[in-house]
C-alpha cells in the first residue's frame, strides 16, 4: 500500500458554535472532536499527519501534539487551508487524505475504502466521501454523471434550486493524489458568494485537466459535520449509541441503555450491571461483577471487581475503589483509596483519604480536608469503625481497629484499637418535657 498523508483542517473560527473555544476542541464523549479523528487515523498508519490551525490556537496545538502543525494565517476557506499544508507535503506522491476537524464520527474502514477508490484507475485524481443526510441543508451537493463520476461539488449558498434538491452531499473528506494536489489547490479562485477559496472547487478544476473524480457513498451516521451546538448534540447521540452497543456486546448489562453516558475511554469488565441514569466522565475503569446503581456520576475513578456503587454516588478523580467495596447513596469520594471490603454506605464525603480494608464508615462522616488554604490527608486503618456523623479534621490518622463514637469531631490521631469519643456529657432531666408542655398549655389559654 502506498503511503497516506493526512491533513486535518481546524483553522476555521467556528462562528456558528458561538464559543470562545475553537470548534475542533468542543468535546464529544469527553474528548475533543479533533482527537477523535486523530485516534481513528492511527489505524491507517499515516506517513504524516498535519493539522491546520489559525494563529494563536495554542490550545489546539497542545491538544494534537505531536502531530505536525501548519498555520493558516487567515481563514480564507478550506482550499486556502489545505494550501497552508502544501509546504510540508512537498515531494509526497502518495494519497493525501483531507479531513475536517468538525467531522469526528468517521471510522477507519470508511477512510480505507475512500483511499482504495482513489487508487482505482490511473487517472482518478480525487475521491470524495459522500452521504445522504435526512436533511442536506448546509452541505455542499455532489453532482454526478450517469456513469457515477463526480462532476462538481456545489456549495448550498451557490446552488440553484435544482441542485439543492440533490441529497447526495459532501462530507468534506477527500483522498487526493499527492502528485496533483499542489496544481489543483493552486488553481482555486474565490469567485463565490462567500469570497472564499473552496476546496470543493478542485473537482471541476480536475475535470478540466482531464482527470477523473469519483464519489464514494457512506453511512450518514459517520459524516455528520458539527457547525453548531445542535449538531454537537447529534454527534454525541451517535457516539453514545455506538458505545452502549459495544458495551452490551462485550458483556455489560445496561438496564436502560439510552440513559447511560460513556466517555471515549471508559473501560468495563465482564458482568458489570449499570442501572439507569449513570454518567461516566473520562478516565473510568470498572472491574468485573461491579453493579453501578441508578443516578451515579463517575469520573477519573478505578473500581475494583465485585464493588457496589450508588445509587446517587459521586466518584471524582483519584477515587481508587478496591474489590468488594460498598459505596452507598449520597456518598462523594475524591482522591482517596478505599481498600478491599471497606464500606461507606450513606451520606459521606471522603476526600484525600485512605480507608483501610474492611473499615466501616458510618452515615454522615466527613473528612474535613481543607482549611481554606491547603488540603490535608485522613488515614483510616483496616477494620476501623467510624460512628455516624463524625468529622475527621485532617491531617489525622485513625489506627487499625479503632472505634470512633458517633457525633465526634476528631482533631487528634487515634491509636490502633482505641476508642475515641468527643461529645459533651449528656444531661437528662426526668419529667422536664411533660412539665414544659403543661406550662405552655396554661400560658396559651
Ligand atoms: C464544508 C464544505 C461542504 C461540506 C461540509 C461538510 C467547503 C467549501 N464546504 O462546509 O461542502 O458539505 O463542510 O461538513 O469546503 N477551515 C479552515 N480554514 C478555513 C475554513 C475552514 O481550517 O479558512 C476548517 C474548519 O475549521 C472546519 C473545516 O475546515 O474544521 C470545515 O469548515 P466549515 O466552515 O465547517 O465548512 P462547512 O460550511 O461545514
Ligand atoms: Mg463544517
Amino acid at each position: 500500500m502506498t503511503a497516506i498523508a493526512t491533513v486535518i483542517l481546524g483553522a476555521g473560527s467556528g462562528t456558528r458554535m458561538k464559543s470562545k473555544l475553537p470548534k475542533v476542541l468542543h468535546q464529544v464523549a469527553g474528548r475533543a472532536m479533533i482527537s477523535h479523528l486523530l485516534g481513528t487515523l492511527e489505524e491507517l498508519d499515516p506517513t504524516k499527519t498535519i493539522v491546520v490551525v489559525a494563529p494563536g490556537m495554542d490550545n489546539v496545538r497542545a491538544e494534537v501534539y505531536p502531530a505536525e502543525i501548519a498555520v493558516q494565517e487567515e481563514a480564507l476557506g478550506t482550499a486556502h487551508a489545505v494550501g497552508a499544508a502544501l509546504d510540508t507535503l512537498m515531494g509526497f506522491d502518495g494519497d493525501v487524505l483531507i479531513l475536517y476537524g468538525d467531522t469526528p464520527l468517521l471510522t477507519a474502514d470508511t477512510l480505507k475504502n475512500l483511499v482504495e477508490a482513489r487508487r482505482q484507475g490511473n487517472d482518478t485524481a480525487v475521491a470524495v466521501l459522500g452521504f445522504e443526510p435526512v436533511d442536506p441543508t448546509g452541505y455542499g451537493r455532489l453532482v454526478t454523471t450517469a456513469s457515477g463520476e463526480l462532476e462538481a461539488i456545489v456549495e448550498e449558498l451557490d446552488a440553484t434550486d435544482e441542485i439543492r434538491k440533490i441529497r447526495f452531499s459532501n462530507s468534506g473528506v477527500m483522498a487526493i493524489s499527492g502528485s496533483h494536489i499542489a496544481d489543483l489547490i493552486g488553481a482555486v479562485e474565490n469567485k463565490n458568494s462567500k469570497a472564499e477559496y473552496y476546496l470543493t472547487d478542485i473537482i471541476e478544476i480536475a475535470r478540466k485537466k482531464g482527470l477523473i473524480c469519483t464519489a464514494v457513498k457512506s453511512a450518514d451516521t459517520e459524516l455528520l459535520g458539527v457547525n453548531n451546538r445542535v449538531q454537537l448534540a447529534q454527534a454525541e447521540k451517535i457516539v453514545q449509541k455506538r458505545w452502549r452497543t459495544t458495551a452490551m456486546l462485550a458483556g455489560a448489562t445496561l438496564i436502560d441503555p439510552d440513559s447511560v453516558f460513556f466517555s471515549h475511554d471508559t473501560v468495563l469488565g465482564q458482568d458489570v450491571i449499570i442501572e439507569p441514569n449513570v454518567f461516566f466522565g473520562p478516565g473510568v475503569s470498572v472491574g468485573d461483577n461491579v453493579r453501578i446503581k441508578a443516578n451515579s456520576h463517575i469520573e477519573g475513578a478505578v473500581i475494583g471487581a465485585g464493588s457496589q456503587i450508588g445509587p446517587f454516588a459521586r466518584l471524582r478523580p483519584g477515587a481508587e475503589i478496591s474489590e468488594d467495596v460498598k459505596i452507598g447513596n449520597f456518598v462523594e469520594v475524591k482522591k482517596s483509596r478505599l481498600e478491599k471490603g471497606a464500606k461507606v454506605s450513606h451520606l459521606s464525603y471522603i476526600g484525600d483519604a485512605r480507608v483501610g480494608a474492611e473499615a466501616n464508615i458510618g452515615a454522615g462522616t466527613i473528612t474535613c480536608n481543607y482549611d481554606g488554604y491547603n488540603k490535608y490527608k485522613t488515614d483510616i486503618g483496616a477494620g476501623a469503625f467510624i460512628g455516624s456523623n463524625t468529622a475527621l479534621v485532617a491531617p489525622v490518622a485513625i489506627g487499625d481497629g479503632a472505634i470512633v463514637g458517633a457525633g465526634s469531631t476528631i482533631t487528634k490521631s487515634v491509636e490502633a484499637n482505641a476508642l475515641a469519643v468527643e461529645r459533651a456529657i449528656e444531661s437528662i432531666k426526668p419529667g422536664w418535657a411533660k412539665r414544659f408542655r403543661e406550662l405552655k398549655k396554661r400560658l396559651t389559654k
